[in-house]
């Protein structure tokens, strides 16, 4: 027979899970964070308004060793996003890359770029970037964020953005590690209609490689402003 002190450890138990499962992670509102443009250019132009999400992009890009000239070329990127829309107002918000490029460079290959939102006091993830065939032309790449597969638009399958790159100018410090700053238009879905690479740490490939050598991945942080 079922005991009332059986039952009632079973409750007891019950209600402990219920209160050690994790909060959500708080989300606030991104409409406040401006991005840190450089003086002097007019390639990359800010909105007038707010953006819709600030993510901490963690991740790699890819790149393949062209035997014609003896260079990388980029053949695409991942990363993780997580949303740092809590910390647009802090202090931690302008180097938020840089502690995150910290962490990740010193992870080995095969531990995944969304561990690191551990280490950077759980932020949510927001979804992923990655690249997909261009949907227009069906030849070359087109980056996608992707939001559909975790956090709350989960399951809402037009949360994304394909877009095609607008602008670019060199990062405004080491260019020759920082991979570019980009400002990218909507091509398709409904998560945003502008998508800006600011704030980028590591990322380019070596100067120069050997014909026939392997593809390599550079792990890159930055941050993405979607508008
Ligand atoms: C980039 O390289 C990583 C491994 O470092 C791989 O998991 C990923 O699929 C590659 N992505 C592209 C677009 O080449
Ligand atoms: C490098 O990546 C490209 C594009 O993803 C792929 O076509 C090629 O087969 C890869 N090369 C090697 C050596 O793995």
């Amino acid at each position: 027979m079922f005991s009332a002190m059986k039952l009632l450890s079973v409750l007891s138990s019950a209600a402990l899970l219920v209160s050690a499962a994790p909060a959500a992670p708080k989300v606030c509102d991104a409409s406040a964070a401006t991005m840190n443009l450089p003086a002097g250019q007019s390639l990359i132009v800010a909105p007038t308004t707010g953006p819709k999400f600030v993510a901490l992009g963690v991740g790699v890009q890819n790149y393949t060793c062209d035997a014609a000239t003896s260079k990388y070329t980029s053949v695409g990127a991942v990363a993780s996003l997580f949303d740092i829309s809590c910390l647009v107002k802090t202090p931690a918000f302008a180097n938020i890359q840089t502690v995150a490029q910290m962490a990740w460079s010193v992870l080995p290959p095969k531990v995944s770029a969304t561990t690191i939102g551990e280490k950077l006091g759980a932020p949510a993830l927001l979804g992923f970037h990655y690249f997909i065939p261009n949907p227009i032309t069906g030849t070359g790449l087109s980056p996608k964020w992707d939001f559909t597969s975790t956090g709350k638009f989960k399951g809402d399958a037009s949360a994304f953005i394909v877009a095609a790159k607008a602008a670019n100018i060199a990062a405004p410090q080491d260019s020759a590690k920082n991979v570019d700053w980009l400002m990218l238009n909507n091509v398709q879905g409904s998560l945003a209609t502008q998508v800006f690479r600011v704030d980028t740490v590591n990322g380019q490939p070596p100067t120069s490689c050997t014909p026939g050598s392997a593809n390599i991945s550079v792990k890159y942080t930055s941050k993405y402003f979607l508008y």
